[in-house]
């Protein structure tokens, strides 16, 4: 299984959702590969955010080896199932994507717990650290959630 998390900076809410998973498929011992993207470009190669990386370390999730990277059409064919953020991030990737778009793959993160509600991951950049807290916790139920699904 390859799962890519999207969102629009890749350095707040997908570097979480990419750790978060990541320790519970390695916790799980799967052989599944994990990775994060952004739609946006101006944060390639920068680290996570440093709430981000406070809220996750404060729940045993070290992500701060993981470095931004931008979207690429080229990833709608290499990831099995891609999990967008919030309905904005969808809609900017179908157009990064082009003809490469593959609507089976894709899908809102929070539609694991929320099945067609289309409920967004709050951006929590410039908020404080309570958000980043909050947005933790739904991308840790959300990962539960693949994993029960998909971790056979
Ligand atoms: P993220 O948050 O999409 O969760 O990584 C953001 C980070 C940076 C910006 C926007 C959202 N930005 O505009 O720089």
């Amino acid at each position: 299984m390859k799962i890519l998390m999207v969102c629009l900076g890749n350095i707040c809410r997908s570097p979480l959702a990419e750790g978060v998973l990541q320790q519970k498929v390695d916790q799980r011992r799967l052989n599944w590969k994990v990775d994060s993207a952004g739609t946006g470009s101006w944060h390639i190669g920068s680290p996570p955010y440093h709430l981000s990386q406070k809220v996750a370390l404060r729940h045993g999730v070290d992500i701060s080896h993981l470095r931004g990277r931008q979207l690429v059409k080229e990833d709608l064919l290499e990831f099995d199932r891609i999990y967008f953020m919030d309905e904005a991030n969808y809609w900017d990737a179908k157009r990064i994507a082009g003809s490469y778009w593959d609507a089976s793959k894709c899908s809102l993160l929070l539609d694991e717990l929320y099945p067609g509600q289309w409920q967004n991951v709050p951006d929590p950049y410039g908020y404080p650290e309570k958000n980043f807290e909050e947005v933790f916790q739904m991308i840790e139920e959300a990962c539960e959630a693949i994993i029960r699904k998909y971790g056979v």
